[in-house]
């Protein structure tokens, strides 16, 4: 018997902890951590960069086949490069989150993305985070987690994330914006952002990082025993 390496994917709705909480699994566990909202957000940016409509679906599309995207490891951060240039900051700014669920709604940029991703966990063991990871992408991984948190937590950690990186932001907008950008992503026609019915629900509002990735953890463990 082949044994299948070892998937962990973990979806939930924007600022609910993911990235980060993955990114510490991954390490711990000696896994690969893929941030697909970074491929979704660096195709963005490629679009952005070309100077094409964001809402232009046939533009956007037609320049997958020319967009490059390589995760390097990095602390406290991965980093993302686009064509060989690194965008860690860039994919994060505030027009770019503003417009990724627009982008990520196409369906020719969905089926391309997520044939790199199941690339990218075929080598090795993989902490994977998204929206449609558990459902769409890694349908047999062997731990699914559902994160969220309260709209105001995830608004109240956004401002503090803007702040330390000195973007200027309101908290009432931000809520706004993760409020839109929740109802887009769960509302698409194609994999929408739902809980897989074998993932667990993990509610990470009033809770540290050290306590979610504690939870996780066991349940990982748990499923590496049986
Ligand atoms: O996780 P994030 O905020 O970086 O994701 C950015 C956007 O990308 C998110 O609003 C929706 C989209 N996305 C997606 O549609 N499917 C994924 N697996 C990951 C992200």
């Amino acid at each position: 018997e082949i044994a299948q390496n070892f998937q962990v994917a973990i979806d939930g709705p924007a600022s609910a902890g993911k990235s980060t909480i993955a990114k510490i699994l991954a390490h711990n566990f000696h896994y690969i951590y893929v941030d697909t909202g970074a491929m979704y957000r660096a195709i963005t940016l490629a679009a952005k960069l070309a100077g094409i409509d964001y809402q232009d679906e046939a533009a956007v599309v037609a320049l997958l086949p020319q967009v490059q995207i390589e995760f390097k490891p990095g602390s406290p951060v991965q980093h993302v490069f686009l064509n060989g240039q690194e965008v860690t900051e860039a994919i994060r700014s505030r027009e770019i989150t503003n417009h990724v669920s627009q982008v990520a709604a196409y369906a020719a940029v969905r089926q391309d993305l997520v044939g790199r991703q199941q690339q990218l966990a075929q080598a090795g063991g993989v902490v994977m985070d998204g929206r449609d990871i558990g459902t769409t992408v890694l349908p047999q991984a062997q731990v699914k987690i559902y994160l969220i948190a309260s709209v105001d937590e995830r608004a109240q950690r956004r401002y503090k994330e803007n702040q330390a990186r000195g973007i200027a932001a309101d908290l009432p907008t931000l809520k706004k914006e993760i409020e839109q950008r929740d109802y887009l992503d769960s509302h698409r026609e194609i994999s929408p952002l739902t809980k897989a019915q074998d993932a667990q629900v993990v509610d990470t509002t009033g809770q540290s990082i050290e306590q979610v990735v504690a939870t996780i953890s066991q349940i990982i463990k748990n499923h590496q025993d049986s």
